[in-house]
């Protein structure tokens, strides 16, 4: 049977950013840099993009594409009878996990489009009324529940349509649409009175402040964003065609999902100085832009209740989708994995990975709710899954594909995906095996060993 491919090579890069980009750069992104102190946290953020994310996310595309199959069964393909099948099964299971929680998220992006559509926010100004709204919603225990319901059965619906038809035609007319609308919500957002301290706050390094829990925080936030170590990407790549030019991809997919990130940061701690929020350490958790964003709307048009309606709406749709092409990621990997691996139909195998991610999404839910008392070392259900998922995780699964692609892969074959068989121009090859062989394997250790105060 021949393997599905995206029909494009525009599409091939929308569907890579597009899993990307999602809750990730917009929702945990300004979480992780307010708790972990700001610039800083920024720059080591973007070192680790640089130094980890992207030799990793070569490493995933060549793997796919080269194998054209799902995770595990890559490595069988490269490395077969050995163990480095479970990198792609620890791959699977990360994915399982992430879905299930992000879901949940997700699911409250559907219930704020909702009160936007119904014009909810109008006449709010204080903070104490946006959380008011946020912990009524998030603590009740049934719609919640409903909207991850709802949003993973969106995913499935898409992911059995099959991929380049679901995923490639979203992720063209979308994506751009919420570029745009995330620039114009900076400009208004930095340009509101008040804000510098926010812009400052953003851009005034203070290294004091970096130790290694926020340098495990810039590297799982890294990998998150960028969707790396568990074969997400590895997945996708196996549906690119011959022609497209990995190490180009890398640096498009790198760029913009870096740049929405960042200016992600740029709508919400600019706003949140202006409307004089004094963020305290508390309101830096999972409610974060939900409790600033409405306000943003609110302010920045507050003297055109059109705009701000009709911007608020726009705003909550484009991020559904932004989180869909990013569920929808995951979901494949789980998907093609059984689909493949236990010869199962796909919709049997998309069914069944929809029905496990609710069941242990539920639990996430209502840990805002009635399990919140249930916790581990102060952490509540969805910390941990958030915790363990994106720092140590994926960046085990990402050291793992390193070490595989510099050590393990024959270097000829690497050579000819990275030259697509020696028609794309690639000075930097040796560096990118010495960085995979050496600096992203070690420093990922490192870093880990140093949270538990081990190294
Ligand atoms: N990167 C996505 C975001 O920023 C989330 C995501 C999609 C993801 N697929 C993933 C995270 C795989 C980790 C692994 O929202």
């Amino acid at each position: 049977m021949k393997r599905e491919n995206f029909g494009s090579k525009l599409g091939a890069i929308l569907a890579a950013a597009g899993s990307a980009v999602g809750l990730g750069n917009i929702w945990r992104f300004p979480i992780e840099t307010g708790r972990n102190g700001g610039a800083a946290f920024i720059l080591v953020y973007i070192a680790c993009i640089i130094l980890l994310g992207m030799p990793i996310m070569m490493s995933e595309f060549l793997i796919g594409r080269h194998t054209q199959s799902n995770t595990a069964r890559a490595y069988q393909k490269l490395a077969p009878g050995t163990p480095w099948k479970w990198v792609g099964r620890l791959g699977v299971f990360t994915g399982f996990f992430i879905l299930s929680y992000y879901a949940v998220v997700a699911g409250w992006t559907i219930e704020y489009a909702v009160l936007a559509v119904s014009n909810q926010f109008q006449g709010m100004t204080t903070k104490a009324e946006f959380e008011q709204v946020f912990t009524n919603f998030s603590s009740d225990p049934l719609w919640p529940i409903v909207w991850l319901i709802v949003f993973i059965l969106l995913t499935h619906f898409i992911i059995v349509r099959g991929v380049a038809r679901g995923i490639e035609r979203w992720s063209k007319v979308l994506m751009p649409m919420l570029f745009i609308i995330i620039a114009v919500l900076v400009v208004c957002s930095v340009s509101m009175p008040g804000a510098s301290s926010g812009v400052q706050f953003l851009l005034q390094p203070d290294f004091s402040k970096v130790n290694s829990h926020v340098v495990l925080s810039a590297m799982g936030q890294a990998f998150y964003s960028l969707s790396l170590g568990m074969g997400c990407l590895c997945t996708y790549a196996s549906y690119f065609d011959r022609k497209t030019n990995l190490s180009k991809t890398t640096l498009q997919v790198c760029v913009i999902d870096t740049m929405i990130a960042l200016m992600a940061g740029f709508i919400i701690f600019p706003a949140a100085a202006a409307a004089n929020y004094g963020l305290t350490p508390q309101d830096i958790g999972p409610s974060l832009i939900f409790i600033t964003l409405p306000n943003v709307f609110q302010q920045a048009f507050g003297s055109i209740p059109v705009l701000a309606y009709v911007f608020s709406v726009m705003f909550y749709l484009l991020l559904i989708v932004a989180a869909l092409t990013s569920t929808i990621s995951m979901h494949e990997v789980v998907t093609s994995y059984m689909a493949e691996e236990f010869h199962l139909k796909r919709n049997r195998s998309a069914l069944i990975e929809t029905c496990l991610s609710i069941f242990l999404g539920i639990f996430c839910a209502l840990s805002f709710g009635c399990l919140s008392d249930v916790k581990l070392f102060d952490m509540t259900i969805f910390d941990i899954f958030d915790w363990t998922a994106s720092n140590i995780c994926l960046p085990v699964g990402g050291m793992f594909i390193a070490i595989f692609t510099g050590w393990y892969l024959d270097k000829q074959l690497f050579r000819d995906e990275v030259t697509n068989g020696g028609t794309v121009h690639a000075p930097y090859f040796k560096a990118l095996i010495f960085v995979l062989r050496y600096i992203t394997p070690l420093a990922i250790l490192a870093i880990i060993l140093g949270n538990f105060g081990l190294f």
